[in-house]
């Protein structure tokens, strides 16, 4: 999909890789970039930022764990800039800790990383269907292919958000569904930092060299052009998860050697091994 005339919904985008996308995807010429965010002065921000490059842009405000509130979002960018062509579905959280993390944690994190993507998916393929034509990107992680070590909400979520692309991209691909993946490691924007001063677990996230979310943006641009499943701005991850395919046991003693290393180290994080 070139992103020329378009109408692009992007949750997430008052910060990070969703300001990054929403950026680039107006320097690209949509036609619309509806800029959806809890922190709606934040999605405000990036509006201005846009509509003063020459952009045209529409800020809503929406948190995406409530049905009501992307339902809401859909409506207003459909009754302001027309039928959406493509909603991505980026806003996430981190949530580290194990299976001993308070349910509140595990409901908060399974509403905003997967329900989201549900909610999403939900209020835009009716409309999409009957056009025959539509595209959904999902933010998920490399923790969706792979795990993070130390952070199993965050892990599962995202590979619940995988689980729920790829079944989208079956059930609906021969009906004009396109459907892309995105799968980073580490992202400098808030939330990877967030997490490396609280010292929890981003681990795979962290192992490689972090990217910018300009990078990301990139990586999506040329991903939706090639209309890409997967998009890995990190070309390595496709190399890990490989492995993984490969030979599921001996990639679980890496991690696990990766994981003994975290548990003793001070410093940072390795590149995990397969
Ligand atoms: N940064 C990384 O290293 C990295 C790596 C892999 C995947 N990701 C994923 O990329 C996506 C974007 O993350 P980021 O790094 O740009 O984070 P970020 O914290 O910089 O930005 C996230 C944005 O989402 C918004 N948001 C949070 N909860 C929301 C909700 N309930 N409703 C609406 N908006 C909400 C926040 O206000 C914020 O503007 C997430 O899904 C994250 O899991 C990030």
């Amino acid at each position: 999909m070139e992103l020329r005339d378009r109408v692009v919904v992007v949750t997430g985008a008052a910060n990070g890789i969703g300001r990054a996308m929403a950026r680039r995807f107006a320097e690209e010429g949509a036609r619309a970039v509806v800029v959806a965010d809890v922190d709606g002065d934040g999605a405000a921000r990036v509006t201005a930022e846009i509509t003063e490059a020459g952009g045209t842009a529409l800020a809503v405000a929406c948190d995406v764990s409530v049905e009501a509130d992307v339902e809401h979002a859909v409506e207003r960018a459909e009754d302001e800039c027309g039928p959406i062509d493509l909603f991505c579905s980026n806003a996430g959280i981190g949530v580290g800790g194990g299976v001993d993390a308070p349910d509140e944690d595990w409901n908060r994190i399974w509403q905003v990383n997967l329900m989201a993507h549900v909610y999403a998916a939900r209020a835009v393929l009716p409309g999409m269907l009957a056009r025959g034509e539509g595209y959904l990107l999902q933010t998920a992680s490399a923790a969706g292919l792979l795990t993070n070590v130390g952070a199993a909400p965050y892990s599962v979520t995202k590979h619940a958000a995988v689980a729920l692309a790829e079944w989208l991209a079956v059930t609906h691909g021969d009906a004009g569904i396109k459907v892309s993946c995105l799968c980073p490691q580490g992202v400098r924007t808030n939330m990877l930092m967030a997490g490396r001063d609280r010292r929890e677990g981003s681990v795979v996230l962290a192992a490689a060299p972090a990217l910018e979310p300009e990078d990301v943006a990139g990586s999506v641009v040329e991903g939706l052009r090639a209309e890409r499943f997967l998009i890995l701005p990190h070309p390595e991850v496709a190399e890990y998860f490989r492995r993984k395919a490969d030979d599921y046991d001996r990639w679980l003693a890496g991690m696990r050697r990766l994981q003994a290393r975290v548990a003793g180290a001070t410093g940072a994080a390795r590149t995990p091994e397969g």
